[in-house]
C-alpha cells in the first residue's frame, strides 16, 4: 500500500473502536456466566472475532442485535467439545486466556493459530495450569497447537508470576474460578486488571491487595450489560500523529483510561506534549483526549511503567524520533515475544526511514529529533507495527512510503486507514 507523505496536517475527531482486551473478555465472561450478557461497543476486529467464533464452536449462542452483541450464557458445564481443532488466528489473548478458562470445563479441544502464534511462548500459561492439575499439553511443551482435556478436578494454587503478563494472570484466575480452594496470584508488576474488574462486575468474589490477587472457587457468575470504551492502544496512534504532525489538533472521545493502561498519557506529559484530558466518565473509566502539535523532549521509560504501555511502545518509539535528546526504553524484554519481536522490528523498520534508533537486550535507545524519509517498509504481519509505520509516513519530508502487509491492521483496527484519512481530509 502506498501511504500519504509530505508533512500532513491532521485536524479532526476520531472515535476509535472498542477496547480489544475488554472485548475478548466480554465474550468469555458472557459465556461463563448464567443468563444474558449484552455488550455495547464490542470490537469487530479479527482478534476478537476469533474469540467469538471459538465460543460459538463450543455451542454458546452469540448474536448481534442492532449495536449490541448478545451472549446467552449457561455456565461452563454447557460447553460442548467442537468437532475439530479450532483456529484462533493471530490472537495471543484468545489462546492464553481460553486455555485457563477451558482447563476447568467438561470439554476436550485443540487450539492452533497462524505462523506468529506458533512461535509465541505458551509454557508461561501451561506451567501454573499443570500445577493446578490441569490436563493441558503443547508442541514441545511451549508452542501451539495446545490440547486441553477439561477436568473438574482443578486445585487452587499460590503462584508468584515470573513475568509481568495480564494474559498469564488472567488464565490462572479464569481457571481458579472453577477450581477447588483458593487461588492466589502474586504479580511481578501490576498489569492490566480487566479480568479482575469483570469478575466483580459479573458478580464474582475477588480480593486485590496491591500485586496480590485472591479468589476462591467454584464461583457462579451472572450475565451483565456492559459498555466497552474505545481502545487506548488504538487511540495511541492518533495521539502520536497529532503530536508529531505540523499544525495539528486531534480529538479522541470515549477512550478507556483505566490506570493500568494509561502509561502513554504519562509519557506524553513527561515529553512535554500538549495533551488535554476532558469529560472524564468515572464509571466507564473513559475520557476525551486531545493533542496538539508539540515540541517534544526525550524521556526514560522503565520499570513499573512498562506493563502499563507495553502495546504502545512501537508508536512511542516513533514519538521519540521527533523529541529533542535521547529517549531510553528499558525493562521491556517482553516486546520480543509479541506478534513479532517488536524491539528488532520497530528499530529495523524505522531505520529504513532514517531514524536514529538502537536495540538493547531489553529495549530501545532513540536519538532525536530526526527527519524521516521515504522507504519501502513492512508490517511483518504485526498490526501495531503496520499502524506505527503509517503514522511515520505522515511526517516524511522526501520520497514516498510503501507499506507491505498493510492488511495486518485488521487484527485490531479494521477501519484504521479510513479513520486516518478522515483526519487528513481525503480518503487514503
Ligand atoms: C493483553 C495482555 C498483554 C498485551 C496484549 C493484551 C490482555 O499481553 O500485550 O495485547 O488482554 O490481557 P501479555 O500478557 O503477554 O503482556
Amino acid at each position: 500500500m502506498k501511504l500519504l507523505t509530505n508533512q500532513q496536517q491532521l485536524i479532526g475527531t476520531v472515535r476509535v473502536p472498542g477496547d480489544k482486551s475488554i472485548s475478548h473478555r466480554s465474550i468469555m465472561f458472557g459465556a461463563l456466566a448464567h443468563g444474558i450478557t449484552r455488550v455495547t461497543g464490542f470490537l469487530e476486529a479479527e482478534d476478537c472475532l476469533s474469540t467469538l467464533k471459538l465460543f460459538q464452536a463450543l455451542g454458546v449462542k452469540i448474536e448481534r442485535e442492532g449495536m449490541q452483541l448478545v451472549i446467552e450464557g449457561h455456565g461452563i458445564e454447557a460447553f460442548r467439545s467442537p468437532r475439530q481443532a479450532v483456529d484462533i488466528g493471530n490472537s495471543g489473548t484468545t489462546i492464553r486466556l481460553v486455555t485457563g478458562l477451558l482447563a476447568a470445563s467438561p470439554i476436550d479441544v485443540t487450539l492452533f493459530g497462524d505462523v506468529s502464534i506458533a512461535k509465541r511462548p505458551m509454557a508461561r500459561v501451561l506451567i501454573p495450569l499443570l500445577q493446578m492439575k490441569a490436563q493441558v499439553s503443547a508442541r514441545e511443551e511451549n508452542y501451539a497447537p495446545i490440547t486441553i482435556k477439561g477436568t473438574n478436578k482443578l486445585q487452587g494454587i499460590t503462584y508468584r508470576m515470573p513475568v509481568a503478563s495480564a494474559q498469564v494472570k488472567s488464565a490462572i484466575l479464569l481457571a481458579g474460578l472453577h477450581a477447588k480452594g483458593e487461588t492466589i496470584v502474586i504479580e511481578k508488576e501490576k498489569t492490566r486488571d480487566h479480568t479482575e474488574d469483570m469478575i466483580r462486575q459479573f458478580g464474582g468474589d475477588i480480593e486485590i491487595n496491591g500485586k496480590e490477587i485472591r479468589l476462591k472457587g467454584p464461583q457462579r457468575l451472572i450475565g451483565q450489560e456492559m459498555m466497552v470504551p474505545g481502545d487506548i492502544s488504538s487511540a495511541a496512534f492518533f495521539l502520536v500523529a497529532g503530536l508529531i504532525a505540523k499544525d495539528s489538533e486531534v480529538t479522541l472521545p470515549n477512550v478507556g483510561i483505566t490506570a493500568t493502561r494509561a502509561g502513554i498519557l504519562e509519557v506524553i506529559e513527561a515529553m512535554q506534549g500538549s495533551l488535554f484530558i476532558r469529560d472524564r466518565d468515572l464509571e466507564n473509566q473513559s475520557a476525551t483526549l486531545q493533542v496538539h502539535s508539540s515540541q517534544l523532549q526525550a524521556t526514560i521509560i522503565e520499570g513499573a511503567l512498562i506493563p502499563r504501555l507495553i502495546d504502545e511502545l512501537p508508536i512511542i518509539a516513533l514519538l521519540a524520533t521527533q523529541a529533542e535528546g535521547t529517549t531510553v526504553i528499558r525493562d521491556a524484554e517482553e516486546l520480543k515475544v509479541k506478534e513479532t519481536n517488536r524491539i528488532d522490528v520497530t528499530a529495523s523498520e524505522l531505520r529504513k526511514m532514517g531514524a536514529n534508533i538502537e536495540t538493547t537486550d531489553d529495549g530501545l535507545i532513540i536519538n532525536g529529533p530526526t527527519k524521516l524519509h521515504g522507504a519501502v517498509v513492512d508490517s511483518h504481519g504485526d498490526h501495531r507495527i503496520g499502524m506505527m509505520l503509517a503514522i511515520a509516513s505522515l511526517i516524511v519530508e522526501s520520497g514516498t512510503v510503501e507499506l507491505l502487509n498493510a492488511e495486518a491492521v485488521a487484527v485490531s483496527y479494521p477501519s484504521f486507514f479510513s479513520d486516518l484519512g478522515s483526519l487528513i481530509g481525503e480518503g487514503l
